[in-house]
């Protein structure tokens, strides 16, 4: 039957998909072109990165955060629960690692990236410098993945 809950869990669900899944699919593949060599296409990449942070995971961010916020309230489950306090570490971790780390070093890249006749070894150092980072950023999503699903309790 569907119930407020549900449809709460299936837009939680959803916008975590388009945030957490559509980032990860976009580090991946700017990783991968840096190999390419070919800075055109990655300066246009990188910009399409950045608008798609700003006008789909951000805002997909948001409705995670409201859509959990309003089940913890509604199923009584307590807002000091291990699992839910998770929630909350990771939304803290993804604006500070996401608005300052990740968008420093995609700045940076894109730069780089739009310098003709700029040092292969730069640009290389700048995407590697950026995945790590994004590594980072997934990780800890995935664990609240885990923590989401598996609900540790202390
Ligand atoms: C990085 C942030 C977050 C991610 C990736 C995430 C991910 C998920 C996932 C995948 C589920 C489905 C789990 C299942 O089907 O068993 C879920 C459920 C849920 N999440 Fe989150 N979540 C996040 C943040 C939050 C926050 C901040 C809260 C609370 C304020 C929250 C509250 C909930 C609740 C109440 C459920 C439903 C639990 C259930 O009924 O099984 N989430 N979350």
């Amino acid at each position: 039957m569907v119930n407020a809950y549900g449809v709460l869990k299936f837009l939680h669900v959803l916008s975590v998909i388009a945030w957490v899944g559509g980032v990860t699919g976009l580090a991946v593949v700017t990783w991968r072109l840096r190999r390419e060599r070919n800075r055109e296409i990655l300066a246009v990449l990188l910009r399409q990165a950045t608008s798609y942070g700003q006008t789909i995971a951000g805002p997909a961010s948001v409705i995670v955060l409201l859509s959990g916020v309003a089940m913890v309230g509604m199923a009584s489950i307590g807002f000091r629960t291990f699992w839910v306090v998770w929630g909350f570490a990771g939304i803290l971790l993804h604006i500070l690692i996401g608005a300052v780390f990740i968008r420093r070093r995609t700045i940076e890249l894109a730069r780089l990236a739009s310098t003709n006749g700029g040092d292969d070894q730069s640009l290389l150092e700048a995407a590697r410098k950026l995945w790590i980072v994004q590594l980072i950023y997934v990780a800890i999503m995935a664990s609240v993945f885990w923590a989401m699903v598996v609900k540790p309790t202390m």
